[in-house]
């Protein structure tokens, strides 16, 4: 009878010792909760992630509070623009009392702890859905697109941002983003930059939620997203934001992402945070409402494969229950 040298098992077999050789956790500090809000004073939920919620700026104070309340960092900002203020330049992306900026300094007056990060695209604001303006053939230019970004960038850091989010995958914008706060003494002002960005299909309930898809159609966003076959691009993306100013980068979606997550805490180092995405929560929400899976704890599982891939920090739908189960 031959024995076993090592008995991995032997570490499992109790609590304490499963315990004591965790090698990675999930903490409320890990944890961004993205919202939508409208211009309407109702709330009204979004049919595709159920859950989650279109607010007035009233019901955001009371999300905020629960976030505050909660041990929750941060809040990212998503605004529904009513389509009459949808148009081809997108200017009400920087109109210092448009939707996003309002609701900045509506949470920063109330909550000034709590950190308020903003989506920087056009999306929002472009009557065609795409994230910046289009030429004669329908092509997403680039250097006109930056340019409209950084007066979005700035109106928000005006408005009292923490940190503003580029979102729209244009080469350049982080360091135009960047120079243009330092001129307005806007120092501290810190970029998350979604940095690898994938052109996914993950996205579908998001753009239900802010009302895109129906001005996107039948469009994609493949000139300026990344392919999700590639994986050595996100470095190189990755590499020029950190060069270009980013304090943060992130990589988008999540779950079917872990690997690219990986290379870039890896190979750079530098703060690195995940999107689970609309897809992604939709995906959890209707299997645990149908009885396949338990959400509760798949949520948790996807949340701490983010932590063991190498994330700091995760933008999640399940952001406020992730935080009520951790406490429990
Ligand atoms: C807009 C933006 C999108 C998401 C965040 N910012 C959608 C898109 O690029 O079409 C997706 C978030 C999600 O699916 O939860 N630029």
């Amino acid at each position: 009878m031959s024995f076993p040298m090592t008995r991995p098992r032997r570490l499992r077999a109790a609590e304490f010792s499963r315990r004591l050789v965790r090698e990675h956790r999930l903490g409320t500090g890990d944890l961004i909760l993205p919202v939508f809000v409208h211009e309407l004073d109702t709330v009204v939920p979004v049919a595709s992630m159920p859950g989650v919620e279109r607010l007035s700026i009233e019901a955001l104070l009371r999300t905020a509070e629960r976030a505050v309340t909660a041990g929750i960092p941060a809040m990212v900002l998503f605004p529904v623009t009513a389509p009459e203020a949808k148009s081809l330049d997108a200017k009400a992306a920087y109109d210092e009392h448009g939707l996003a900026q309002r609701a900045i300094r509506a949470i920063k007056s109330r909550f000034p702890e709590l950190g308020v990060i903003t989506d920087v695209a056009l999306d929002p604001y472009t009557s065609h859905g795409q994230d910046g303006l289009l030429d004669d053939s329908g092509y997403v230019v680039n250097d006109e697109t930056v340019e409209v970004l950084v007066a979005q960038a700035l109106s928000h850091a005006h408005a009292g941002a923490d940190v503003v989010a580029p979102s729209d995958m244009m080469d350049g914008r982080i360091g135009a983003i960047r120079e243009a706060l330092e001129e307005e003494g806007f120092v501290n002002t810190q970029i998350m930059a979604y940095s690898a960005k994938y052109a996914s299909a993950f996205y579908g309930p998001f753009r239900d939620a802010v009302g895109s898809a129906s001005a996107l159609g039948k469009g994609n966003k493949y000139s300026y997203q990344m392919d999700p076959a590639n994986s050595d691009e996100a470095l190189r993306e990755v590499a020029l934001d950190i060069e270009e100013g980013a304090d943060m980068v992130m990589v988008k979606p999540g779950m079917p992402y872990l690997d690219v997550v990986r290379r870039v805490k890896d190979r750079f180092e530098v703060p690195t945070f995940v999107y689970q995405v609309s897809g992604e929560y939709a995906m959890i929400k209707a299997a645990g409402q149908n009885g396949w899976l338990d959400e509760r704890a798949c949520m948790l599982e996807s949340l701490l494969a983010f932590k063991r891939a190498g994330a700091d920090g995760i933008l999640t739908y399940f952001a406020l229950d992730a935080a009520a189960a951790l406490k429990d």
